[in-house]
This record gives C-alpha cells, structure tokens and sequence, in this order.
C-alpha cells in the first residue's frame, strides 16, 4: 500500500528521511479494526519523527501520520482517536504512563489503511469532510484540551497564543475566539498576523512584542524561542499551558518571576476520546472548522512536509488518498 515512512532517522536533514512508497498492509491485532483512510493531517510530530526525536532507530521503518479520517470495515465515515492507551486501561488515557501516538509504538495512519483499536473509532459527522475531520484528533484536540480543559480561564479571559500560522495556533485562535475569549496572537511575518486577525484574533503582535497589557493566559507550542517572552506577558496569578517545544526544549526557566506573581506553568498533551467527541460536538454546534492550508495526494506528501519545516503554513497541512 501507498504510505508515507521513515527508515533511518536524519537529525539534521528530517526530509531526507522522508520515503513516500510502498508499504505492507497493517497487521490486525485483537480488539483491533482497520480504518481505510481518505484523509490525514500533517503534524510537527511527523517531522520530529523523520528526525528520530521520540521514535528511536529501531523501531523503523515506522509510518508516519497521528491522525486520520476514512472508513471503518463496513464503510461507515469515522475519525481516528490517537491516543493509543494500553488494554485495559481505564479513566484519562493522556495519564497512561504507556500510551502511546500512532507512529510511536504502532505504524501510523499516513497510509491507504492503517489498524487501530476499535475504541479509538468515533463517527464522522456528515457536515466535516474527511479533510476537516482527519485535523481534529491531533492539533485540533490538543488545543481543544489546552483551552477548556487545562488553563481553568473562563470566556472573557485574555489569552495570548504564541505563533499564527500553525496547526494548534491557528486551532487555538479559531476555537477562543468562538468560545469567547480575548485572542491575541503574535506571528513571525505579516501576512501570518493579518491571517490570524481574520481568523478571530482580536490583536496580533511582532513575535516579543511589548502587550498593551499583561494577559491572564498564555497558550505555548513554541518553547525556547518565545518561552520568556510567555512568562514575562502573564498577569500575577496568571497560567501559562504548554503543549510543545518547536523550537527547543530547554528555555530559560524565569523562575524568579514564577514564584514571586504566582505563576502557574501548565502541560497537556493531546486529549481524551470523550474530549473529541465534545470537539466534534462543539465543531457541529457553533460551526468552527480547521483552517486548511493545503490539501495535496498523499504521494505528493513531499511538497507539505517542505512547507511545514519551511514555517510556509497557513493553518493545516492535509494528504488526501
Ligand atoms: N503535546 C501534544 O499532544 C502536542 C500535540 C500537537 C502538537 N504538539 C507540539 O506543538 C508544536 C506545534 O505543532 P504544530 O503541528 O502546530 O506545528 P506547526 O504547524 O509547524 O506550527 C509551528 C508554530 O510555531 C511557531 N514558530 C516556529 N518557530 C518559531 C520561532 N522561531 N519563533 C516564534 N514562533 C515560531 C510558528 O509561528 P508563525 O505562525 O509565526 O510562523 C507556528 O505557529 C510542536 O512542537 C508539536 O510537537 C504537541
């Protein structure tokens, strides 16, 4: 089958990691189901991934791909949970010290099928196309949980959200600005800011820029490159949610200013199956979607991958098969 993979990790060269060719079809295992998969979304984890950063050697050749929408072994439409917890795991799946992404432990869903367990299945909605559907289990998710379940602000807080044009940035614009929060943004050119005022910011800023004033909430994918600036724009008693590390994992800690305004530094990572069904839900009332940036053929996938590690993104990145 038609897949995109990695073989070999290429720390410093991630797209020469990349092969678009054949693959074997997915083994099957118990209380597992195959999903034929119509569309699948481009994450900076599948970059990271070409890079051996969280996905060692040895597990290759690996398909790449966290997320998926396409249909189940009766043709039903569905959306692909990707969080992969272990059997018999109950409660918060994103607290199993084992779980795991598609493309961690299990081949991935950027492939004509991919296995998954049959509890990761959740219906498609007629009105999200696959495209629409295959953002929502990874960016759209994350961001979804960083907001509504993880930051404790209410609509009517103002949070800043660090970077415009990406998939859990533009996803955290779309859905704070819907849910009723005060969205400001800060992006890397103009055009990513005039972009995210059309989104539903309500202010944009030059990435460091001074705020007008302190915001009650900083949303976080960036790491190193934006990390003081976070700290410094809260608010005493404010939060900053972090979901990522784009662009390195070590910031300055300030811890000085955590302490003395009582700051609260807050992780979260992807979202539980209950979550995306709320998202989907949410998705169907208010009638927010993914901003798509592009969709391309899964055999063209090179072309996605070279905007992404480019910063040329303008919301999602989709692979059609
Ligand atoms: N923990 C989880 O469950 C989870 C889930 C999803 C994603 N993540 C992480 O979140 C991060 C973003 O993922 P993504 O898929 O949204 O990536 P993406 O689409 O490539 O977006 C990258 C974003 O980072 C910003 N950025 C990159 N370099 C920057 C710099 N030097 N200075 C300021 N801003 C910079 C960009 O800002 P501009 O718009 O201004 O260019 C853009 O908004 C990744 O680290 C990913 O691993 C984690």
């Amino acid at each position: 089958m038609l897949a995109a993979f990695v073989s070999a990790p290429a720390p410093k060269d991630p797209l020469s990691a990349l092969e678009v060719g054949d693959r074997p079809g997915p083994e099957v295992p118990d209380g597992w189901t195959t999903v034929q998969v119509k569309a699948v979304s481009l994450n900076h984890h599948d970059l990271f991934s070409l890079q051996g950063i969280g996905l060692p050697a040895e597990r290759m050749p690996m398909v790449l791909g966290t997320d998926a929408a396409g249909l189940d072994e009766d043709g039903n439409e569905v959306v692909v949970h990707g969080v992969v917890s272990t059997p018999g795991w109950t409660g918060d799946e994103t607290l199993d010290p084992k779980r795991s992404l598609f493309s961690e432990l299990h081949q991935g869903t950027m492939a004509e099928q991919v296995a998954v367990p049959r509890r990761n299945l959740l219906p498609k909605p007629a009105e999200l196309s696959f495209a629409e559907a295959a953002c929502l289990p990874t960016a759209w998710l994350t961001a979804y949980r960083m907001l509504f379940v993880r930051s404790g602000l209410r609509p009517g807080s103002t949070i800043l959200v660090q970077g415009a044009s990406g998939g859990v940035a533009t996803a955290l614009i779309r859905l704070g600005s819907v849910a009723g929060y005060r969205v400001w943004v800060t992006g890397r050119s103009e055009e990513k800011r005039t972009a995210a005022l059309a989104l539903g910011a309500d202010q944009v800023f030059e990435t460091g820029a001074r705020l007008p004033e302190r915001v009650d909430g900083v949303m976080e994918t960036v790491g190193e490159a934006t990390w003081s600036h976070s700290i410094k724009s809260l608010k005493p008693g404010g939060v900053v949610v972090t979901c990522g590390a784009t662009t390195g994992f070590n910031p300055g800690a300030e811890l000085n200013r955590v302490f003395f305004t009582q700051l609260s530094v807050i992780g979260s990572t992807m979202g539980t199956r209950e979550e995306l069904d709320d998202l989907i839900r949410m998705c169907r009332i208010t009638g927010v979607r993914p901003q798509i940036d592009v969709e391309v053929p899964l055999a063209e996938a090179r072309e996605g991958f070279e905007r992404m590690l480019e910063g040329r993104t303008a919301g999602k990145i989709v692979f059609t098969l």
